[in-house]
């Protein structure tokens, strides 16, 4: 198909390894790559600056539409990303950005002011899309479609690792909850739940390495798109 932008979703719920595993797979094929969350991440910052919380969904709205993010990437795959001019990648990251995320993100009229913005990600020679409805809502008609999983024992034990090397010491039990508090809200908000769409390839990562589950999405790629 001439024109046609070829789109790999990946969606599952946090410490599944998406971010991961989309960077590894973006290096090798050198397509774009959309983190979706980091949007929602940015928004709560913005939101958190104005002191907005997530009662206030008009303020939301209007935020979202307007919302001045930059995403500038630095070597290796990292990402720095400025709100309103400001460097907030370190903030980004915080649980308490991920909550204020997780909130925001259930509002409806919240994800569709960000849909379009999300959308645009999509540019030749390919995109890499990394969130919670990228096969079933941002993209359905995504090439190729991933769900990951993995055990909320994992997932947590994956996070202090990841918080650890950021230098900040999470608490194991604190984790584990906060983790299923979010999986909770993510799947049963009534707009875009966290379900995997009806032809996604469920992938269960819980003691499979990073390279093993690379090879098996670039694999599905591969066959499908012939890359
Ligand atoms: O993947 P993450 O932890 O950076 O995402 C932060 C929050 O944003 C997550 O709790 C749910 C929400 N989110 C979403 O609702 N839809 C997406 N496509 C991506 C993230």
């Amino acid at each position: 198909m001439s024109g046609h932008v070829p789109v790999l979703a990946v969606d599952g719920p946090g410490g599944a390894g998406k971010g991961t595993v989309c960077r590894a797979v973006q290096r090798a094929t050198g397509w774009h790559l959309l983190d979706s969350g980091a949007i929602y991440r940015a928004l709560a910052v913005a939101a958190a600056r104005r002191g907005l919380d997530a009662g206030a969904g008009e303020a939301l709205t209007g935020l979202a539409r307007e919302l001045d993010v930059d995403f500038r990437p630095i070597g290796d795959g990292g990402m720095r990303v400025l709100v309103d001019g400001v460097d907030v990648t370190g903030e980004l990251r915080e649980e308490r950005t991920g909550n204020l995320a997780s909130q925001v993100a259930a509002l409806q009229d919240v994800r569709e002011a960000l849909l379009q913005r999300q959308r645009d990600f999509r540019k030749a020679p390919g995109l890499v899309a990394d969130g919670r409805d990228m096969g079933t809502v941002v993209f359905p008609d995504a090439d190729v479609k991933v769900f990951l999983t993995a055990s909320p024992e994992e997932r947590a034990r994956r996070r202090h690792k990841q918080l650890k090397e950021q230098g900040v010491n999470g608490n194991l039990p604190d984790l584990l909850r906060e983790i299923a508090e979010r999986d909770e809200r993510d799947r049963t908000r009534s707009v875009a739940p966290l379900v995997p769409a009806p032809d996604a390839e469920l992938i269960d990562t819980t003691g499979l390495s990073i390279e093993a589950v690379v090879q098996r999405v670039m694999s599905l790629l591969q066959n499908r798109l012939s890359l």
